[in-house]
């Protein structure tokens, strides 16, 4: 189960998740839905912790994945599927690379 506590995340002035709270159960499916821009995508990679909450906590059955070792960290990952809504494994490369 993941459990979501008062998730908040800002960049600078914006407050993307103004506190989020939630549980996803294990073996259930989940939709998260919202208008564009309301911050989904900003969630999501929150809870892989590809950005860290500005507060809050969230706990993979029972773990705060923010408190986890880098080895912790990487068992949960190899767990985790993952698309992204864009190109986001090799945004950082040329073509060419
Ligand atoms: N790395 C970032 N730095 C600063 N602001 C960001 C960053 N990532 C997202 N935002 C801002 O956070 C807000 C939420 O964006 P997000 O991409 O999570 O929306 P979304 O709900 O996924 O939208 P869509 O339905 O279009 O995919 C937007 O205002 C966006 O500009
Ligand atoms: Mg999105």
């Amino acid at each position: 189960m993941i459990e979501v506590k008062d998730l908040k995340k800002r960049f600078d002035e914006v407050e993307v998740l103004k506190g989020i709270s939630s549980n996803f159960e294990t073996g259930k499916v989940n939709l998260v839905i919202g208008q564009s821009g309301s911050g989904k995508t900003v969630f999501l990679k929150s809870l892989l912790n590809v950005y860290q909450p500005t507060s809050g906590e969230i706990l993979f059955d029972g773990k705060d994945i923010n408190k986890m070792s880098r080895d912790e960290k990487q068992q949960l990952r190899a767990e985790i599927g993952t698309v992204f809504q864009g190109s986001a494994l090799f945004d950082s490369m040329t073509v060419e690379e």
